[in-house]
């Protein structure tokens, strides 16, 4: 079994094949600190803990993780907060950094005996379509080399070697461009609410997330195509400051900012995920954007179900699960990117000043009314914010 990157998916589904005594070589383009130290996502669906204790992977996650529960929506008229812990299915999220997630996950699996081998990137995947197929790498020092397997798991993401290695036609992109970019901030300062914090303005949206007692993940809805660069340290405090409405609400803990990216709202799904002795999971079988925090969590449910029907297979000789892991799969993908869609129409204006957009704002606010006032509205938010 060979696995295409050490994400939360490969990460995952080679601990689980692992403890299923299925052999599998995790074969990862960038090195050990790269790896661990990639500040990415961080927050963590009740399934995705589930999974996770499951399988013996949640020690960290019990050690630092921190059980979250509300949301404070901050409009032009007014702010409300839900906790969700009383909503819908009474289930947490649970706060901690992905990279201390891999860092486990990844331990863990070297511990075991697991096969990792770092700054190994993968070129290419030949004959998918056989019951022999094999992966083109190179290392570091740019040496060939061939990897194979009874089957290949394509966990190497958006642009990696998996999807590049699907033939014409094999699989169907649905694709979105929402129309929408953020700046995304990694602050070092406290978090300043005691909740996830949605803020509408009419100069854009604007979010905050915890992410540890020191850092902060702040968001700004920016013009396509920002510079990161364009944007100071005091611009940014400055636009936060006045889109959290920090004024009205108290004042944001300020911080030297250590990431600033610029993230392009869109979504990709592959159909199906599966060509021949290739599978594809995690942002590899597609990508959601982060409007929801639904990535890292997808990654982990595909790589759950995956890892189970490749055990059926590979020692059960029942091929049956993984003959419908595709489907399995896009239901859960296909649900997160409604509500991924969903949310972005709750938290940011349509843009322009027409009759549409002027049409779609009202209908906006009329969601987010809705969602203050309708207990209803609210657990089926809760559900959808949580479940997965
Ligand atoms: N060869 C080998 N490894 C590769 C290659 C390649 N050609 N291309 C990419 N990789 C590695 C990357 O370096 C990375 O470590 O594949 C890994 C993919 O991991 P992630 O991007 O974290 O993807 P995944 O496991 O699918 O988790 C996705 O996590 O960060 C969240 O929001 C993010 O939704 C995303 C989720």
């Amino acid at each position: 079994m060979v696995i295409l990157g050490a994400g939360p998916a490969g990460l995952v589904l080679a601990n689980l094949l692992l403890d299923a005594g299925v052999g599998c070589v995790v074969l990862e383009r960038a090195d050990r600190e790269h790896v661990q130290t990639r500040a990415r996502a961080g927050f963590l669906a009740a399934n995705t803990v589930r999974v996770l204790e499951r399988h013996g992977l949640a020690d960290g996650l019990r050690r630092g993780g921190r059980e979250h529960s509300v949301c404070e929506f901050r409009t032009g008229d007014g702010r409300f907060r839900l906790d969700y812990s009383g909503l819908g299915r009474g289930e947490p999220h649970t706060v901690y950094p992905q990279q201390e997630l891999v860092t486990d996950l990844l331990t863990r699996f070297l511990a075991a005996g697991g096969d990792l081998r770092f700054a190994t990137e993968a070129v290419a995947v030949h004959d998918p379509d056989t019951t022999q197929p094999w992966v083109e790498t190179r290392d570091a020092d740019g040496r060939p080399g061939r990897w194979t397997g009874r089957y290949v798991a394509g966990c190497d993401g958006r642009h990696g070697a998996a999807r590049r290695s699907l033939p014409p036609g094999a699989v169907r992109i649905h694709r979105r461009d929402h129309g929408v970019s953020w700046l995304g901030l990694l602050a070092e300062a406290p978090p300043s609410l005691d909740a996830v914090g949605y803020a509408m303005h009419e100069r854009g949206f604007a979010g905050h997330m915890a992410r540890t007692p020191e850092t902060t993940r702040y968001y700004l809805q920016c013009e396509p195509g920002t510079s990161p660069a364009s944007w100071s340290e005091e611009r940014i405090w400055d636009e936060l400051t006045v889109r959290m409405r920090a004024a009205d609400y108290g004042a944001l803990h300020h911080g030297r900012i250590v990431q600033s990216t610029v993230v392009d709202l869109e979504s990709d799904v592959l159909e199906p995920l599966r060509h021949g002795s290739l599978f594809l999971a995690g942002d590899a079988a597609g990508l959601i954007s982060p409007s929801a925090a639904k990535g890292a969590n997808l990654a982990v449910l595909a790589a759950e179900i995956l890892a189970e029907a490749l055990v059926d297979d590979l020692r059960n000789a029942d091929p049956g699960p993984l003959s419908r892991y595709s489907a399995r799969c896009l239901a859960h993908i296909w649900r997160a990117q409604e509500f991924s869609l969903w949310m972005i129409r709750l938290l940011h204006r349509a843009p322009g000043q027409d009759d549409e957009a002027l049409f779609q704002e009202q209908l906006r606010r009329a969601r987010v009314e809705s969602l203050r006032t309708s207990r209803t509205h609210q657990d089926w938010f809760a559900d959808n914010y949580v479940g997965i």
